[in-house]
C-alpha cells in the first residue's frame, strides 16, 4: 500500500505534464492547421515587433542625439548672408538665406589654417586670403582650389546641433 503511494504521484505528475504538453501541442496544431487564422496570428505578432524596434531605434537615436548632438548654437545667433565660426567645434555654421542653415569644415582647403572671419558673405582664411562662399562653401577666392567640406548638423528647433 504504502509502495504503490510512493509510485502513484510520479506517474501522475508526468501524466499532467505530458498531458499538458499534448494540449499545448494540440492547441499550437490547431492555430498553425487553420492556415488563414495562422497567418493572420503570424503576421500580428511581427507587426508587433516593428513598432517595438522601431521605439528601440528611436530611443537609441534620441540618446545618440543626446551624447552626439551638442547644441552649437541658438539659429538666432547666425546673421543671415553670414556665418559663424565655431572653433572648438571644428565648423563655421552659414545661414545664406533666412531658415536656411550650411555647415562646413573649418579648415582651409589650401593649407589647413582655421578660418578666422565670416564677412562680405564668405569664410575668409587668413593665411593666404583664400574666401569661401557661405551659400555652398565653394571657392571665392584663391589660392584653395577645393571648397570647404561640408559638415552635419541638424537644426532642432532653435537649437543647431552637430548631427
Ligand atoms: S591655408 Fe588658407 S589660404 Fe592658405
Amino acid at each position: 500500500m504504502t509502495i504503490s503511494k510512493e509510485h502513484l504521484p510520479a506517474p501522475s505528475r508526468r501524466s499532467v505534464v505530458t498531458a499538458a504538453g499534448v494540449v499545448s501541442l494540440a492547441a499550437a496544431l490547431a492555430a498553425c492547421g487553420g492556415s488563414e487564422d495562422g497567418d493572420g496570428y503570424g503576421s500580428d505578432p511581427a507587426a508587433e515587433q516593428k513598432p517595438d524596434s522601431a521605439d528601440n531605434t528611436d530611443d537609441t537615436e534620441e540618446a545618440g542625439g543626446g551624447a552626439g548632438g551638442a547644441v552649437l548654437a541658438k539659429t538666432s545667433e547666425i546673421p543671415v548672408g553670414g556665418g559663424k565660426i565655431f572653433k572648438d567645434a571644428g565648423v563655421v555654421v552659414t545661414q545664406p538665406t533666412e531658415g536656411e542653415f550650411k555647415a562646413f569644415s573649418n579648415r582651409c582647403t589650401h593649407k589647413q589654417c582655421p578660418v578666422t572671419s565670416v564677412e562680405g558673405g564668405t569664410i575668409n582664411c587668413p593665411c593666404h586670403g583664400s574666401k569661401f562662399a557661405v551659400a555652398d562653401g565653394s571657392v571665392q577666392a584663391s589660392p584653395a582650389a577645393k571648397p570647404l567640406p561640408p559638415a552635419e548638423i541638424t537644426v532642432d528647433g532653435d537649437s543647431i546641433r552637430l548631427a
